[in-house]
């Protein structure tokens, strides 16, 4: 069984969403030790954002760009990971309302036509059947149903409308949220998401 993990806060070790996106990952080896675990910084190592010369090369155009060609190779390999995955664990902090551009910059490799989506007569359909995924989201301030900022929120929703675009359902959110209202706060919200994790039966 394989699990392929991502972070991509900018906080290294004063990240909340590395924090948690970790106890789900060590959970899930608890509750399936012979797990192989992909771990990817996107924050530390990010792709290029996708550009015109990215678009050609995958439209067969040859590049002599040296930094384009290892740019491509790392999507290509964002891919494979994400293929051959059986669980996906994103560290999902929200950053400007959204997820942070690195993040982005790898679902900018992974919705590919006939790769992770496809169109039928009927409309799209996800292709990423079968798999599991966490959403490890951290955030300042509160933005579930009813509160004041909901509508502002475009980081774990459109999380949610990608993966269920590319067919993963599956999908289990855990969030600390309000972290930006004081220690006490974040101190709570982030002690209520280890108990969802550790609640965790599968
Ligand atoms: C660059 C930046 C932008 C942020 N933008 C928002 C925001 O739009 N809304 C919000 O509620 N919190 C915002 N925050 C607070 C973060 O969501 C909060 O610190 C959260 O813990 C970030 O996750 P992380 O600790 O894993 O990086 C922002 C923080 C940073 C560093």
């Amino acid at each position: 069984m394989k699990l392929l993990h991502l972070d991509s806060s900018v906080l290294g070790a004063n990240s909340v969403s590395r924090r948690l996106s970790a106890e789900i990952v060590a959970r899930q080896k608890t509750l399936h030790p012979s797990l192989e675990v992909t771990y990817r910084d996107l924050s530390a190592d990010p792709a290029l954002h996708l550009s015109g010369g990215h678009m050609a090369a995958l439209q067969g155009s040859a590049t002599d760009d040296a930094t384009l060609t290892a740019d491509l190779v790392k999507g290509n390999a964002y891919m494979a990971e994400l293929l051959a995955t059986d669980i996906l664990v994103i560290g999902a902090p929200m950053y400007n309302l959204t997820i942070p551009t690195p993040l982005k910059a790898w679902i900018d490799r992974i919705v590919v036509a006939g790769k992770t989506f496809g169109y039928t007569a009927s409309g799209p359909e996800g292709l990423l059947k079968g798999k599991r995924a966490f959403i490890a989201s951290a955030r300042g301030n509160v933005y579930v149903a009813g509160s004041p900022a909901a509508a502002l929120e475009h980081q774990e929703s459109y999380l949610i409308g990608l993966l269920g675009f590319l067919g993963v359902t599956d999908l289990t959110v855990v969030r600390a949220e309000g972290v930006a209202f004081g220690p006490d706060a974040r101190d709570a919200a982030v002690n209520a998401a280890l108990g969802q994790i550790a609640g965790l039966t599968a």
